[in-house]
């Protein structure tokens, strides 16, 4: 995917989500957490579904931040499980599909064995061109930019890079996701207005939305709410209405 984002709204190219609520799915059904979190993997196949149908070509999900190792260890312990099951279920699925799926985050702190499943899937969707699906788990948008930060000292110490040609464009390209256009439309569910270290450096211009519905009741309708929502917004990118009225513009860290 190398299509710039403009100001013509249709279809978001790319949208990234927090899947919120999960625990108070459960909850209000006086049911354990985890019970949330399986039907909130359920919610996640319908996303997939309505993306593939409406064209969508990058749809990036907040499986799990940096900071969800601080929950309970049986939280913890059990959401890996149904990531693990998630793995070998819907691969195979999502490659028949044609979607090329990724992980973004600090693999190495997950098991071997979820990070062997993890660089399977990348390697079997590696070719295909359809949706592209960037999980992130273990993933923090600060730990990301200090990252990009790291790779751009190392080429500075390596003589390969000058601190005076340190720029956006620059970041960009260490930033995860840097081959994607950046995500058009944010989606939380779950009531919280707050973006939550999600991608701080890649949401610099896109549309948010927020519902109070809890991910695991998310369905179609309420999707095309969002895309309803987006299609009406004048994204502006800095510049007058007049401007983007005459010529469309786009991200200025677009790929
Ligand atoms: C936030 O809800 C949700 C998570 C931390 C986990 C997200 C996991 C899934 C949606 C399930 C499976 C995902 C994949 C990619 C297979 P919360 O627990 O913070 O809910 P609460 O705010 O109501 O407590």
């Amino acid at each position: 995917m190398s299509a710039p984002s403009t100001t013509l709204q249709g279809t978001p190219r790319h949208v990234a989500i927090i899947m919120d609520g999960n625990g108070r799915w459960a909850a209000r059904r006086r049911r354990p957490r985890m019970i949330g979190h399986r039907a909130g993997a359920r919610a996640v196949n319908l996303c997939i579904d309505f993306c593939l149908e409406r064209g969508v070509g990058a749809l990036t999900l907040f499986a799990f931040s940096s900071e969800n190792w601080g929950r309970p260890a049986d939280e913890v312990g059990a959401l890996m499980k149904l990531f693990l099951n998630a793995l070998d279920r819907e691969v195979d699925e999502l490659h028949r599909r044609g979607v090329r799926v990724r992980f973004i985050g600090e693999r190495g702190r997950f098991d071997a064995g979820i990070v062997a499943r993890m660089d399977a899937a990348e390697r079997l969707t590696a070719d295909n061109a359809g949706l592209a699906l960037s999980i992130a788990a273990s993933y923090g948008g600060r730990q990301d930019i200090a990252a990009a930060a790291r790779a751009l000292a190392v080429e500075v110490a390596e003589g390969r890079m000058r601190p005076q040609d340190i720029d956006e464009t620059a970041m960009a390209r260490h930033m995860a996701l840097a081959d994607l256009p950046p995500p058009d439309l944010f989606i939380r569910t779950g009531g919280d207005l707050r973006i939550s270290n999600f991608l701080l450096w890649q949401l610099a211009y896109t549309e948010l939305w927020f519902t109070d519905l809890l991910w695991p009741d998310l369905d179609a309708a309420t999707l095309q709410r969002a895309f309803d929502d987006f299609a009406a917004r004048e994204r502006r990118f800095g510049l007058t209405g007049g401007q983007v009225a005459s010529e469309p513009t786009t991200d200025t860290n677009a790929p």
